[in-house]
C-alpha cells in the first residue's frame, strides 16, 4: 500500500510547540508521510532547531512562506490535512475562506476543493465560542465536510486563563485522523 501523506497546519494555540514529539514523530510512527506547515505566528514559536529537526524527520521542508511563482511547491499532494492546534483565529480564516497566509492557503483551497478531508482540533476556550459569529463559522466548516474534534471528549471548554493544565489530546487527534482518513469515508458527512 502506498504511504499516505499527512498534510499538518499548526497555528498559534497551545500545544504548538510540542508538534514535533507529540504529533509529527507519533505520525510516522503510524506510517503517515508527514508534511508541515506553520501559520505566520507559530512560525515564531519554534525556534530554528525544531524546525530543522522536523525537517529531518520528515524529509520535508517545514513550510510558513508562500513559494513564488516561479518556484515548485515543495510539498506533495497531501490525502488528509489536520489543523492542529486550530486557534480561535485560524478556524475564523478558515470559515470566511481567508487565505491570507501559507497554512490558510493550503487548506482553504482543500475545503473547496474537497480534494481531502480536513480534520481540525480547535483548540480554544469558551470565550472564543462566545464570540458572536464562532457558531456560524462552526456550522460554515461542518457544512463543507470539514470534521471538528469538538466537545467534552475532546476538549472541555473553560474560560480563559482558568483552565487547569492539561493538554491537547494528541493520541485522540491522531486517532480520529486515523479513522476519518483510513476508513474511506466520504470528505461530506
Ligand atoms: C502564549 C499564547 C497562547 C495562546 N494560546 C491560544 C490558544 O490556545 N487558542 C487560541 O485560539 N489562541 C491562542 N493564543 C492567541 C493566538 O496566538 C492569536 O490569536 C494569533 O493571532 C493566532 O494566529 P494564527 O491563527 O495565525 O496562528 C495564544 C497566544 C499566546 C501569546
Amino acid at each position: 500500500m502506498s504511504v499516505l501523506t499527512l498534510g499538518l497546519i499548526v497555528s498559534a494555540a497551545g500545544g504548538a510547540e510540542e508538534v514535533r514529539s507529540k504529533l509529527v514523530e507519533p505520525a510516522l510512527a503510524r506510517g503517515w508521510r508527514v508534511a508541515v506547515t506553520l501559520t505566520p505566528t507559530a512560525a515564531t514559536w519554534l525556534d530554528d532547531w525544531e524546525r530543522r529537526k522536523i525537517e529531518q524527520l520528515t524529509g520535508l521542508p517545514c513550510r510558513a512562506a508562500p513559494r513564488k511563482p516561479t518556484e515548485k511547491s515543495p510539498h506533495p499532494p497531501i490525502d488528509c490535512y489536520l489543523v492542529c492546534p486550530a486557534s480561535a483565529n485560524t478556524v475564523a480564516k478558515m470559515a470566511l475562506g481567508l487565505a491570507d497566509n501559507q497554512a490558510l492557503t493550503t487548506v482553504c483551497e482543500a475545503i473547496g476543493a474537497q480534494s481531502a478531508p480536513v480534520v481540525v482540533f480547535p483548540r480554544i476556550n469558551a470565550a472564543h465560542t462566545r464570540q458572536p459569529a464562532w457558531n456560524s463559522h462552526v456550522e460554515a466548516l461542518r457544512g463543507s465536510g470539514v470534521h471538528l474534534l469538538m466537545g467534552d471528549d475532546y476538549w472541555p471548554l473553560h474560560e480563559p486563563r482558568s483552565a487547569p493544565d492539561k493538554d491537547v489530546p494528541w493520541t485522540r487527534v491522531l486517532d480520529g485522523v486515523d479513522g476519518i482518513a483510513k476508513s474511506g469515508s466520504p470528505v461530506r458527512d
